[in-house]
C-alpha cells in the first residue's frame, strides 16, 4: 500500500498532570466528528504483551532499575506495539492516536535522565525504520502545575515520584524538540481553561485534516 493511502499517525505527548486523558477523548471525538475511522491506543503498552511490560515499567520497587534496563523495556514495548498494531491499522488506512510514543523517550529517558540521545535514535530507527507520527500534538504547562494536578491522583507510579528537576529536564527536552520539528509539532499551552486547549486542539486537526 502506498503512503497516501495509509492512515495519519497522530501522538499525544506531555508532562504530568497536562491533562492527555481528558484531550484524547477530545481529539477521538473531533476525528470521529470528520468521518474518521480512529484506533485510540497508548504507550507503553496497547497490546496485551506491551501492557504487561507498562506494568514492569511503571511499578515503584526497592530495586534500583538501570537506565538501559528501562531503556530497552520501553522499546521492547514499543517494537511490539508498532509492529503487531500500530503499523497494521495505518495500513488498512486507519487513523492511529498514540498516548505518548518515541518523542516520550526523547523526552523522559535523554532528557529526564540524561542518557545518549543517539542511542534513542538508534533505537527508534531499529524499531519503526523511518516511520515517524504526522503530528505530534504537546500539551506544554509548568512543571510546578502538573505535578500540583498529579499529586490529586493518588497513588504516584515509578516515574511520577521524580522530583521537580527531573520533570523540568522531560519539559525542556519535549519543547526543545518541537523546535527541531516545527511541521510536526502542535504546542498547545495545557495551563489554559480546557475549553480553551480543546479549541486550539480542534483548530490543529481541523488544519490536518484539510492540507
Ligand atoms: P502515562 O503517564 O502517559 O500513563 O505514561 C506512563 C509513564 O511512562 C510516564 O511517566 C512517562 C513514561 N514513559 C517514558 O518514560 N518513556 C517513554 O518512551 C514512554 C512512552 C513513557
Amino acid at each position: 500500500m502506498s503512503d497516501t493511502q495509509r492512515g495519519l499517525f497522530l501522538s499525544l505527548e506531555g508532562t504530568e498532570g497536562a491533562g492527555k486523558s481528558s484531550n484524547l477523548a477530545w481529539i477521538k471525538e473531533v476525528l470521529d466528528s470528520h468521518n474518521k475511522n480512529v484506533l485510540l491506543t497508548r504507550e507503553p503498552g496497547g497490546t496485551p504483551l506491551a501492557e504487561e511490560i507498562r506494568e514492569l515499567l511503571l511499578a515503584p520497587r526497592k530495586e534500583l532499575v538501570c537506565e538501559n534496563t528501562e531503556l530497552l523495556l520501553i522499546f521492547a514495548a514499543r517494537a511490539q506495539h508498532f509492529q503487531s498494531l500500530i503499523l497494521p491499522t495505518l495500513e488498512q488506512g486507519r487513523w492511529v492516536v498514540s498516548d505518548r510514543f518515541t518523542d516520550a523517550s526523547f523526552a523522559y529517558q535523554g532528557g529526564g535522565r540524561n542518557m545518549s540521545f543517539d542511542t534513542i535514535q538508534q533505537l527508534e530507527t531499529l524499531v519503526q525504520g523511518s516511520l515517524r507520527p504526522d503530528l505530534t500534538i504537546l500539551l506544554d504547562l509548568p512543571v510546578e502545575l502538573g505535578m500540583q494536578r498529579a499529586a490529586k491522583r493518588g497513588a504516584l507510579d515509578r516515574f511520577e515520584q521524580e522530583d521537580l528537576e527531573f520533570f523540568a529536564r522531560v519539559r525542556e527536552a519535549y519543547l526543545s524538540r518541537a523546535e527541531q520539528n516545527p511541521s510536526r509539532y502542535a504546542v498547545v499551552d495545557a495551563s489554559q481553561s480546557l475549553a480553551s486547549v480543546q479549541e486550539h486542539i480542534r483548530d490543529v486537526l481541523e488544519r490536518l485534516i484539510l492540507s
